[in-house]
């Protein structure tokens, strides 16, 4: 089979050792020719590719990033773009095409697998963690292993200083990172867009701390943690269209609240981009190479519209149309009935 390849959306930690999946089962096993396109979607419209062979993805299982590029844009966006697609595929002769991506990604996957009978498989990507249909995403062990590492360098400039150190991670949609990394950081407080805030409870459980003689605490705040509805005065402050404080974002803003409501001295640390850089820990190197595998194996059974996913620890084919346009929150029994355990 001829089979092209994509990775779409935000980087992620294990991208590489997929692709590398990918072609060691299809060249090896199958005898498939593997093609690479360039910057995710645009690559596919403009025929811009890069041939994926065994020897060119040597060395690739630990490497970040991705070989291919990615960018954020759909088909959809363009006014030919699922004819410019389905004509790539035809006159490249094309069997199949690995979309690896996040809920975007795989969106734009399933419309043109369900609504334009293209064949194609998906593989569910972020370091947010928030794809239904499986239970956890490569790039996710990465990214918290990063954050908690960075929160453990931060509870001893935290303790030499008595001060409040409010780390925002990513998860703009759920606090999956924020939870794990709390959790194994042994934060004071966490907060997750799945339960808006009281900056009030907040400052009330640091001063409690203080109290008991804790003078440093860490607090971790997900980008997309909101305050309760008159919580803080948000008149001054941009707000995007998904509710979130754009400007500094809320890591600054409830640094700043905690610092100005209990006269603690607290200082915000953005973790960003670095929590998706770099390499993949072997968690997310063995799910991302099983991950690869099993896309290659599900091109060959005709598994279009599907994705590969990780259930009971056992790879599984989900259709597409049942995760996309949905986002996996955090399980709120994890996050009442062990990380709260731990607040201040
Ligand atoms: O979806 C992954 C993610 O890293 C989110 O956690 C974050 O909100 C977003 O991507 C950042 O996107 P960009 O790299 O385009 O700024």
């Amino acid at each position: 089979m001829r089979v092209g390849v994509l990775t779409g959306g935000g980087d992620c930690p294990g991208l590489n050792a997929v692709l590398r999946a990918v072609v060691r089962k299809g060249e090896r096993h199958y005898g498939d020719e593997i093609v690479g396109f360039c910057d995710a979607w645009d690559g596919v419209m403009e025929r811009r590719t890069l041939p994926l062979t065994v020897e060119t993805m040597r060395g690739m299982l630990p490497r970040g990033g991705t070989v291919l590029g990615t960018r954020r844009g759909s088909p959809f966006d363009h006014p030919d773009g699922v004819e410019l697609v389905r004509a790539t595929m035809r006159d490249m002769g094309l069997d199949g095409l690995i979309v690896i991506g996040g809920n975007g990604s795989l969106s734009v996957a399933s419309k043109l697998a369900a609504e334009h009978g293209l064949p194609i498989v998906g593989v569910p990507k972020t370091i947010d963690n928030d794809i239904e249909g499986t239970e956890v995403t490569f790039g996710f062990n990465t990214a918290v292993q990063i954050a908690t590492d960075a929160i453990d360098r931060l509870h001893t400039t935290a303790e030499s200083h008595d001060r409040v150190l409010v780390v925002e991670v990513m998860g703009r949609h759920s606090g999956w990172i924020a939870t794990h990394a709390g959790i194994a950081g042994g934060a004071a407080v966490v907060l997750i867009p799945e339960r808006p805030f009281d900056i009030d409870e907040v400052c009330d459980r640091i001063i409690r701390r203080h109290q008991r003689g804790r003078f440093a605490s860490i607090v971790v705040v997900a980008e997309g943690a909101v305050p309760k509805e008159g919580s803080i005065d948000l008149a001054d402050r941009e707000i995007d269209r998904f509710g979130h404080i754009r400007l500094g974002g809320i890591g600054n803003l409830v640094a700043e609240e905690i610092g100005a409501r209990t006269g603690f001295e607290t200082r915000p640390v953005l973790l960003g981009h670095v929590q998706r850089g770099g390499t993949p820990t072997a968690f997310d190197r063995v799910l991302s190479t099983r991950f690869g595998v099993a896309a290659i194996d599900a091109v060959h059974v005709g598994a279009w519209g599907h994705m590969v996913a990780l259930r009971s620890d056992k790879i599984v084919h989900t259709p597409l149309t049942e995760v996309v346009g949905r986002t996996r929150p955090v399980d709120l029994t994890l996050f009442e009935n062990v990380a709260e355990v731990f607040f201040a």
